[in-house]
């Protein structure tokens, strides 16, 4: 039995997986079994930032590896204290808190919005305002956070105290947004939603309404952090700073991490012992972040990001002069979005696209049929950008 057909049989179906298995990558490549090079611009759906074992990163695991890779936070460690330490110096926050995934932290960020207040004695404010369309994971309670009904079917009972409201929309947020609000929680630029960013004066009004009203602000960063929108983290970009903020994805380009950072206010909702994680913080997964981000923070490298998202985004926006099918195209740095009309050309949907690129040797992906999303390696050039327009263009 081959790697495939292992994985259908012995692998829960929950994902619809395309036909080959990959054995090797490299920069912004993948090889398939059978030697076929693929131009990947996924990057594990945003999280091999670096390209795919960047030579600096896997000496950092390799490393670690060798020394020391797991002690548990009974202790103390180097490197998760030199990552929380450059995290705290690359952002407004003053404290992290490790995790394994972006579900985890974001499970962190709810946990710590509830308790800031509960803890001094406020038991009625524990809601939290989302947006529609956002997505912060799979857990029940971030489940519950999540604006999407179809990923929540058969689900139910979810956690309660959780609110959506329309995204850019300041006066469905100052409506719902009453004293029993702890926090409102919100991706900068919505990933999984469709590539949306926020409006720049909607996000300072959100960070207003909050300030006024004493309500804790947590900006999901999982997939819009470390790079992907040209600015070491998306919020950068807009000038508005959160009271929390989740980081995952791409934090050690592959090695499962989370965080959950926060300023040194927002911190007190947690003292001893109120949350934990056997893994959270390894001394491996925080070895290969701590590379990560001095790696990504350099100006040059995220000046090089931005430079290469305003071309691709150029080169798109000239095939949507040319294809009247093209509705959008939208995003920031190297996290874009185009839309298309589906309804124009019968079978012609995100899924079409996705195959056909496939074929001949890109990856890209597709989101709620009609919107194709590309989050390359940030180390991606602009022959392999031209590579990828050039096929889409053959498509339509
Ligand atoms: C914005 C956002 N939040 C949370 C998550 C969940 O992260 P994970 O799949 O690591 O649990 C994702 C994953 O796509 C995401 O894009």
């Amino acid at each position: 039995m081959n790697s495939i057909n292992k994985t259908n049989e012995f692998v829960f179906q929950t994902y619809l997986r395309r036909g080959k298995a990959f054995v090797r990558g490299e920069g912004s490549t993948l090889i398939d079994e059978e030697g076929k090079a693929y131009t990947d611009f996924l990057a594990g759906i945003a999280v091999c930032n670096l390209g795919h074992c960047h030579p600096k990163i896997t000496r950092a695991i390799e490393n670690q590896a060798k020394t020391l890779v797991h002690v548990s936070n009974l202790f103390y460690t180097a490197p998760q204290a030199d990552l929380a330490a450059a995290l705290v110096e690359k952002s407004f926050a003053d404290r992290a808190f490790f995790a394994n995934s972006g579900a985890e932290a974001n499970e962190a960020a709810i946990k710590l919005a509830r308790r800031y207040f509960q803890s001094k004695g406020n038991k009625n404010r524990y809601r939290i305002i989302t947006m529609e369309q956002s997505f912060h994971g799979r857990t029940m309670a971030t489940l519950s956070a999540t604006g999407q009904d179809k990923i929540k079917e058969g689900f139910a009972p979810l956690l309660q105290g959780f609110v959506h409201v329309p995204f850019n929309d300041i006066d469905a947020l100052r409506q719902a947004l009453d004293e029993t609000v702890c926090a409102v929680m919100m991706e900068p630029i919505q990933g999984e939603g469709g590539v949306i960013p926020a409006d720049p004066s909607y996000l300072a009004k959100v960070r207003t309404l909050c300030d006024e009203t004493g309500t804790l602000l947590i900006f999901d960063e999982i997939q819009t952090g470390m790079g992907r929108c040209g600015t070491l983290f998306a919020h950068e970009l807009y000038g508005v700073t959160p009271d929390i903020m989740t980081l995952a994805k791409a934090l050690a380009n592959g090695i499962p991490i989370g965080a959950m950072v926060a300023t040194k206010d927002a911190a007190k909702g947690f003292d001893f012992g109120s949350h934990a994680t056997t893994f959270g913080g390894t001394p491996l997964a925080t070895a290969a972040a701590l590379e990560v981000v001095k790696i990504i923070s350099d100006k040059d490298f995220l000046e090089a990001v931005n430079e290469k998202g305003d071309y691709f985004r150029q080169k798109l926006t000239e095939l949507k002069e040319k294809h009247s099918m093209i509705l959008d195209v939208r995003g920031r740095g190297l996290l874009v979005g185009m839309e298309i009309d589906i309804d124009k050309v019968k079978d012609k949907d995100a899924g079409f696209f996705v195959a056909n690129c496939f074929k001949k040797g890109f990856i890209i992906n597709g989101i709620q049929d009609k919107i194709l999303r590309f989050a390359p390696p940030l180390i991606i050039e602009k022959t392999e950008i031209d590579g990828l327009v050039a096929v889409l263009d053959s498509l339509f």
